[in-house]
């Protein structure tokens, strides 16, 4: 059975690009020996991610990353069964350039993502339109083709 969690966090002071690719490449390399995929945003020093598969391999990768002094405030927002993994195999990165400002400007974009104005649900939905790697992708949802 597939689980799915969400999380938001907030880099801790100091972290620079080059730590967050660093963060990147170690837990794309753990994630794949765990069957683990999802995705993770950086936005304004803050955190967005995504983790998708088997439960006991999410609740121990969990773990580590709450114990990770590289981010605080960390701000737990879902764990729900996954029908399906939403991003691909690996682990989507988006930030800098690679986040379209119109997705962020589509879910009204506000710093920390709090949960007032992104509730689980948005939260996932934004990541889908910001991560996921379908038709239409770092488009804004208007822009979806059928
Ligand atoms: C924002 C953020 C996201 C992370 N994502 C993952 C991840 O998806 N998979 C993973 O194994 N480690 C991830 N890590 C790293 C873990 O926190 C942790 O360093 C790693 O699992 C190794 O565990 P250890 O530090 O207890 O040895 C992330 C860290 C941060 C700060």
């Amino acid at each position: 059975m597939l689980e799915r969690i969400l999380y938001v966090s907030r880099a801790a002071p100091g972290t620079e690009l080059s730590d967050i690719f660093r963060i990147v490449s170690e837990a794309r390399a753990r994630n794949a020996a765990a069957d683990i995929s999802g995705a993770l945003v950086f936005v304004d020093g803050w955190f967005v991610q995504v983790l998708e598969g088997p439960a006991p391999a999410i609740c121990a990768t969990y773990a580590h990353i709450l114990a990770d002094p590289r981010h605080v405030d960390i701000s737990f927002r879902a764990r729900e069964r996954a029908l399906c993994r939403l991003f691909g195999d690996g682990l989507v990165l988006r930030t800098g350039p690679k986040l379209s400002p119109e997705v962020l400007r589509e879910f009204d974009y506000s710093f920390g993502f709090p949960v007032e104005t992104f509730p689980a649900d948005v939260l996932l939905e934004f990541m889908v339109w910001a991560c996921g790697s379908g038709r239409g992708a770092g488009a804004a949802p208007q822009s979806i083709a059928v």
